[in-house]
């Protein structure tokens, strides 16, 4: 039994695509797929892979390019992204180098958002120029500055909405308008928004990039990544990150995240409904000099977030003063926040990051670029990924945690 994915809605999508019962044993819970290898049966009498061109179909050959796991998995993300195929990988940075390494060669030219997780931002700042690539940095909110900056060996912009840390948005429908009058690849790092709050293939986005580690597996304990596409783009990525790059997820976090994927849709909901009256509390609270969160109608593009998003998502950033002070209270104090590097977990999470370290150790800005980033940041935000508790208790830690 297998189910027909495009006739459903995406909430029964999130349980029952690529879902297959174990054939044997008819287990509703499907067994994690250990092999590395699969016995190959030649059909045609030559005893030689040779020829087989689409690996990703039974019967399997190599856990390199995929295995049954993990090919339910990309079959259950592929179908929730609204398109073809789906390749996942070890971790969500392992999902950005096989974008970067499958489409730029030397002599191509990156866009890339002036504001984004920081490791992407220094592998493009740092390696891709060891590889001959061309890099520019630009506010991809500015459609005109992405315009200019468009050279004849541009191959491929890479943006992120809502980005890591601001919750700046792109304006993804314009920007894969403006990217296909030029015949450039757009991907986009969908991190923060999961399909369920924004399906950039639907926009006209070629490319979509997940970090699994953080919402998409929702539990904290399973490291994964995917790229999301076109077939023919997906193939193309496969062959070289599975196969030369060994990017390829395994069987055992596949299935870890293909779990944490049956409650996607319940917990984005639960999520942006508590982040958004957490965020009009932290609005009014008189140590809390700015709040950015896309489902309030303070963010400075409210109206975007209304067309391209659902929901607001699980995560608010804010400014205080005294930010160190508070920065210890919510390390040292807190009972419901975990101070931690992360997002997307079932519990809450918090962690300050100071404007001044990240133009140290990331970002390469101009004046007018600081300035912007200044305009959402100050100096430093607390970002908060918040988690399934219940808003009320979390919100009577926070009043505790501010003073
Ligand atoms: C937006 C975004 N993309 C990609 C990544 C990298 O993901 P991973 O830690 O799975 O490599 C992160 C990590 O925080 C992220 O926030």
């Amino acid at each position: 039994m297998s189910t027909q994915p495009s006739q459903y809605s995406p909430e029964t999508l999130a349980l029952s695509a690529g879902f297959v019962p174990d054939r044997e044993t008819q287990a509703m819970t499907p067994p994690i797929a250990m092999s590395v290898n699969h016995c190959f049966i030649p059909e045609d009498g030559s005893f030689s892979a040779h020829g087989i061109d689409d690996l990703t179909e039974a019967p399997f050959l190599y856990a390199g390019w995929t295995n049954p796991t993990v090919r339910q998995l990309e079959q259950r993300i592929a179908a929730l992204e609204c398109t073809d195929d789906a390749y996942a990988t070890t971790t969500g940075m392992a999902a950005l180098s096989a974008v970067f390494f499958s489409f730029l060669r030397v002599g191509d030219h990156l866009i890339i958002s002036d504001v984004c997780y920081a490791a992407v931002y220094e592998m493009a700042r740092e390696i891709l120029p060891d590889y001959g690539i061309e890099v520019s940095t630009v506010n991809l909110t500015d459609l005109e500055a992405v315009a200019k900056a468009i050279r004849p060996n541009t191959r491929l912009i890479h943006a992120e909405s809502p980005c890591n840390p601001l919750l700046r948005l792109t304006d993804l429908k314009q920007l894969a308008d403006l990217a296909r009058q030029h015949n450039i690849l757009l991907s986009v790092d969908s991190t923060f928004a999961t399909p369920v709050i924004t399906r950039p293939v639907t926009l006209g986005v070629d490319i979509v990039v997940h970090s699994l580690t953080k919402f998409m597996n929702g539990h904290g304990d399973a490291l994964g990544g995917c790229v999301v596409g076109r077939k023919a783009l997906i193939a193309q990525i496969r062959s070289r990150a599975g196969v030369y790059l060994g990017a390829t997820i395994n069987a055992h976090n596949a299935w870890l995240i293909m779990r944490g994927i049956e409650t996607l849709y319940p917990r984005m909901k639960t999520m942006s409904e508590s982040a958004l009256q957490i965020a009009r509390w932290l609005e009014k609270h008189p140590r809390v000099k700015q709040v950015n969160y896309p489902g309030l109608a303070s963010h400075p593009q409210y109206q975007l977030a209304g067309q391209q998003m659902a929901h607001g998502g699980g995560i608010i950033v804010f400014q205080t003063d005294d930010m160190d002070e508070i920065a210890r209270r919510f390390a040292e104090d807190a009972r419901l926040f975990y101070y931690a590097y992360s997002i997307g977990h079932q519990r809450s999470l918090a962690v300050l990051l100071k404007t001044a370290d990240l133009m140290e150790s990331t970002y390469n800005m101009t004046v007018e670029q600081e300035k912007e980033y200044r305009d959402y940041a100050g100096d430093g935000l607390f970002r908060l990924s918040i988690g399934l508790e219940n808003p009320q208790d979390l919100i009577a830690e926070l009043d505790r945690l501010l003073g």
